[in-house]
């Protein structure tokens, strides 16, 4: 009988400290996460240098309570998977010295994984049944990504974002309108009191053919559009403004990941990341899917977040596909997903 492959998950590339146990890339053992949002609220987003010293003071005790919640111990671990990029070069370090250390001491494989790709996976740990070849949307604070992946371990990416990502562009809008860090999930919930025609919001799609994306005009357009009303003294609601923000933002992105399952005659389509988790955007993706006769896929709150899980099934792809590394691995915060 296959001998199961329990991969210890690292992730710490912005501020969740999170290590996962996931026995054959699809089954979540355990998986804690300790997120900063309160120490970093306070700032208006994150700091990266508060968040590397807050991943150094926990790392250890989420690593332990991974183990403990399910009664293992370090030697039923096969595999090591650690996040090593994209993401905060200082933040990046910790898990991944942490993890750079659990290989050589308990002389396990080590295996670096692309946090995007992390993200992707984490629908492998949602929807068993789930395959490749599909179409991912990646939706978070740091990136917005259509990518085919035509089998495991085979992206190419087919959009990017040319400036804001999706969650920085929420996060920017929520804060000119006076919401906390994390302003996205404030902005969904706002947005159900709005209507969502009140104001007129421009839709940048960018030339015909590209399922390249740009939203920082959006932004922009909401500043200037407080600005003048505030000028002319003409009253305004928040809740118009997160409707129709919401609104076209969310039909772009519906526009353009349905555009790359047809150009690529794929039928199934993926979303990934902590935008993954907007009401607004799962329920028009769905309307759209099921007009077209697209599967969808997403996954649930936790699971589109940071986490470690994520990290540990990527880690088992990776893992089976032959891919190890050594302990030269290092940061990298700008690292692609393609090769
Ligand atoms: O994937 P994630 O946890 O971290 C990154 O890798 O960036 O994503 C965090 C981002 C934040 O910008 C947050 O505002 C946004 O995801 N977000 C949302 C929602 N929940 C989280 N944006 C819109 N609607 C939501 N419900
Ligand atoms: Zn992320």
């Amino acid at each position: 009988m296959k001998k199961d492959i329990l991969v210890l998950g690292i992730e710490t590339s912005c501020d969740e400290t999170s290590v996962a146990v996931v026995k054959n890339g699809r089954e979540i053992l355990s998986n804690v996460i300790l997120s900063q949002i309160d120490i970093h609220k306070q700032f208006g987003g994150v700091v990266p240098e508060i968040a590397s010293r807050n991943h150094l003071d926990v790392i250890s005790q989420v690593i332990d309570k991974a183990l403990e919640d399910i009664n293992l111990s370090l030697d039923d671990i096969d595999v090591i998977a650690t996040t090593y990029g994209p993401g905060l070069v200082g933040a990046l370090l910790v898990g991944m010295s942490y993890g750079k250390s659990l290989s050589y001491a308990l002389n396990k494989p080590l295996v670096g994984v692309n946090h995007i790709e992390g993200h992707i996976c984490a629908n492998y740990l949602e929807h068993k049944e789930l395959e490749p070849p599909f179409i991912a949307l990646v939706v978070s604070g740091g990136h917005t990504h259509l990518i085919l992946v035509s089998d495991y371990g085979k992206y190419k990416i087919l959009g990017r974002t040319r400036d804001d990502a999706v969650g920085e562009a929420y996060d920017k809008v929520a804060r000119a309108i006076g919401l906390s860090y994390p302003g996205g999930p404030k902005i969904d919930n706002l947005s159900n009191l709005g209507d969502k025609y009140a104001i007129k919001f421009p839709k940048p799609m960018l030339e015909p053919d590209s399922l390249d994306f740009s939203f920082s005009g959006l932004k922009s357009f909401v500043l200037n559009f407080i600005n003048n009303c505030k000028m002319k003294e003409i009253d305004f609601k928040n809740e118009d403004i997160a409707a129709g923000f919401q609104n076209v933002v969310v039909d772009i992105l519906s526009t353009k990941a349905i555009k790359a399952c047809e150009l690529f005659n794929i039928n199934k389509l993926v979303l990934a990341g902590g935008v993954a988790s907007n009401s607004g955007l799962r329920l028009k993706m769905k309307e759209e899917c099921e007009k077209k006769s697209l599967e969808l896929y997403f996954p649930n709150k936790i699971l589109c977040t940071d986490n470690a899980a994520m990290i540990a099934s990527s880690g088992y792809y990776n893992f089976i596909m032959g891919k190890r590394d050594s302990l030269n691995l290092n940061a990298s915060p700008n690292l692609k997903l393609e090769v």
